[in-house]
């Protein structure tokens, strides 16, 4: 399973690197605002952190108008993905992108059923926001296991990215329903690896040490 960071932040991006356990980045303009730089120049720092994939959004919602930013986007660096948006326009423009050898990422999946589009049109990443569907009282996770047995039954190779997420049992459950990917949040990257045992036990043999004789 691979681990992706869920931020635009160069800081947070260094930290997990720091853990070495950091397969690539997802972004979304929410996250890239929250910056207060210009879109591309905070894409064009962050590409540069991680070899592996960075999924870079584009702003248009017409099928031309996704199609010039994708290119533009891709031309940042070559780890770049598109991310596009599940609509129409969307699909077609997945299958150019495609066509020109951009990879893409559709983004706002919120059905297996529009996962399974996303595959045909040849998305390489396929972003179904579980945390969004917990939020309208929808379990999220399910529709992540409903793709990975729709992926399965089909062979389609779309990696499947669990976004949106929110706590420490969303990644449990996205690595036992066998999804590609999770990308997380750096708050809950820190929350993942702590558990108060460890640190109850940690301190025991830290004192227990002191008590052996020198
Ligand atoms: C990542 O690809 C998504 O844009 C992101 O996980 C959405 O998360 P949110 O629902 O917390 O905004």
């Amino acid at each position: 399973m691979k681990f992706f960071i869920d931020t635009a932040d160069i800081n947070e991006i260094k930290k997990a690197k720091e853990l070495g356990i950091l397969d690539g980045i997802t972004t979304n303009p929410t996250l890239v605002s929250k910056i207060g730089r210009p879109y591309r120049e905070v894409l064009t720092e962050v590409s540069g952190e991680v070899d592996g994939p960075v999924s870079a959004e584009v702003i248009s919602v017409d099928y031309e108008g996704m199609i010039k930013e994708g290119r533009e986007l891709a031309k940042i660096r070559d780890n770049i993905n598109i991310k596009i948006p599940l609509i129409e326009d969307g699909l077609r423009a997945v299958k150019t992108l495609k066509s020109d050898g951009i990879k893409t990422n559709v983004t706002l999946c919120f059905n297996s059923v529009q996962a399974l589009m996303a595959a045909k049109a040849g998305a390489s990443f396929i972003s179904p926001f579980v945390g969004r569907l917990d939020d309208v009282s929808e379990e999220g996770m399910d529709v992540v296991e409903e793709i990975r047995a729709i992926y399965d039954n089909y062979c389609f190779d779309t990696e499947i990215i669990v976004a949106s997420i929110r706590n420490p049992l969303h990644i449990k459950i996205a690595a036992l329903t066998g999804a590609d990917i999770a990308t997380i949040p750096f708050s809950v990257f820190r929350q993942i690896i702590k558990h108060p045992l460890t640190d109850v036990g940690l301190a025991k043999f830290i004192e227990d040490y002191k008590k052996i004789p020198k």
